[in-house]
């Protein structure tokens, strides 16, 4: 085979082979094959895309390009979720212990937080001795005795999509739907996971700006969880990122937050949010026969909130990664930046827009999030939303309070809240939570 004949069938619009597919990705793996190369059979796709099953065969070549964890011994059906990001978007931190508390084993691996969405791992180090960096035994051992494991990635998964997403990163390729996929998808299955719940985000915050391509990306997905058989279920939630999700946004302040959800309380729409997508991961774990429809209800989930068994299992796994439980006991010991400043409404109106990416902007101004890779973040600097679009205020009332040190780049985060944030004196619909659930046929 040779790279050009490859290149030049899909610059031709034809349909590849899977073998096709498993030679391009094992050579260029293996270094065989210069990233000029790949570069042009990205932007081939990423100009006349790929067929169903060309997505699928690059998804299994993705992840069988490295280490594959198997988490057969802990459970015949491991679960897991992914949510495309967003601003404020805690609810791993909320979910995996919720659904380890109804009995379903959770091993995940997160990533790190890039621009303005905050990422899982960079939450959970907010907590003192908190540690992400697992050993692929650690990890399995710990999954296995708790339950519940969180980590950074552990083992060479998927080392071709790494390759492979930081050479679209440079050539403009990175907006491909069967390139974002199969690059998601990949890592989930390199992960070990069987069944996936994918939490799509869609609007102003969100990676899909518009619906139709949100339920595009979902719906590839999903028929790549079809076209795996019994070893892979799928399910697909459309959700809302025009306005953050929850109020907090930041790091240690969206952990408090978690925390608050975890004891019961909490926001509601964020609470309703973490129920939804938790019993999808119970549907996906009952498909492997564990637990059946009537266990996997919403008030059943409720329940592991309101009775603090949801909470315990997250503080489980805090001991257990060697993070400081005092800080789950009482979320006030976090440490949150102490000046406070608060923006408030000119008049009274209603909300009429808090643009999910222009907060997420005004709290990297601050410092909780990373504009390139290397920055240092600061975990106790925030912000507090208090309000959603739709919601009628009055003058006065508080609308965002920001959390910063007495040197921190506050003016600057007035400046991008006030532009983010529109009133309105005629009233506003709010904004729904959900758009659509995408399952298996
Ligand atoms: N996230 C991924 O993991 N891959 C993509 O291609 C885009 C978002």
């Amino acid at each position: 085979m040779q790279a050009t004949t490859i290149i030049a069938a899909k610059r031709d619009n034809k349909p590849l082979s899977t073998s096709q597919i498993n030679w391009f990705v094992q050579h260029y793996t293996q270094g065989d094959i210069p990233d000029y190369q790949a570069s042009a059979l990205l932007m081939a796709i990423y100009l006349n895309g790929m067929t169903r099953s060309e997505t699928f065969d690059l998804t299994m070549a993705l992840a069988n390009s490295g280490d594959r964890i198997d988490l057969n011994d802990i459970t015949d059906f491991a679960v897991d979720k992914h949510s495309s990001g967003g601003v404020g978007d805690k609810t791993s931190l909320v979910v995996l212990p919720l659904v380890a508390a109804m009995g379903v084993p959770v091993a995940k691996m997160s990533g790190r937080g890039l621009g303005f969405t905050g990422g899982t791992l960079d939450k959970l180090e907010s907590i003192p001795g908190f540690n992400i960096n697992l050993t692929p035994t650690q990890f399995k051992a710990q999954a296995q005795q708790t339950g519940l494991v969180l980590a950074g990635q552990t083992g060479d998964l998927a080392p071709a999509d790494g390759k492979l997403y930081a050479l679209r990163d440079v050539t403009a390729t990175v907006e491909s739907i069967p390139l974002i996929a199969s690059s998601i998808m990949s890592k989930k299955i390199a992960g070990g996971a069987k069944g996936i719940v994918l939490d799509v985000k869609t609007g102003a915050g969100a990676f899909m700006k518009t619906l139709d391509d949100a339920r595009q990306l979902a719906q590839i997905m999903v028929a790549i969880g079809e076209d795996g058989g019994t070893e892979l279920d799928v399910t697909a939630v459309i959700s809302d990122m025009n306005q953050p999700l929850g109020q907090a946004v930041g790091n240690a302040i969206e952990l408090r937050e978690a925390l608050d959800t975890l004891r019961g309380g909490g926001p509601p729409a964020f609470r309703e949010h973490c129920i939804l997508i938790a019993r999808h991961m119970m549907m996906l774990a009952g498909r492997g026969q564990q637990w059946t429809e009537e266990e996997a209800t919403s008030d059943a989930l409720e329940a592991q909130l309101d009775n603090g068994a949801a909470l315990t299992k997250f503080r489980e796994m805090v001991v257990a990664q060697g993070g400081d439980p005092a800080v789950v006991d009482d979320p006030t010991q976090l440490e949150i930046a102490p000046v406070q400043h608060v923006l408030a409404a000119a008049a009274d109106s209603y909300v009429a827009r808090i643009a999910a990416d222009e907060v997420g902007v005004a709290a990297m101004r601050l410092g909780a999030g990373r504009p390139t890779k290397d920055v240092a973040i600061d975990h106790s600097v925030g912000l507090t939303v208090h309000v959603n679009v739709g919601e009628k205020v009055t003058q006065g009332q508080p609308l965002v309070t920001i959390h910063a040190h007495a040197d921190s780049r506050v003016t600057e985060c007035i400046n991008a809240l006030e532009a983010a944030i529109d009133l309105s004196q005629d009233a506003v619909k709010p904004l729904p939570l959900f758009y659509d659930v995408i399952q298996e046929a």
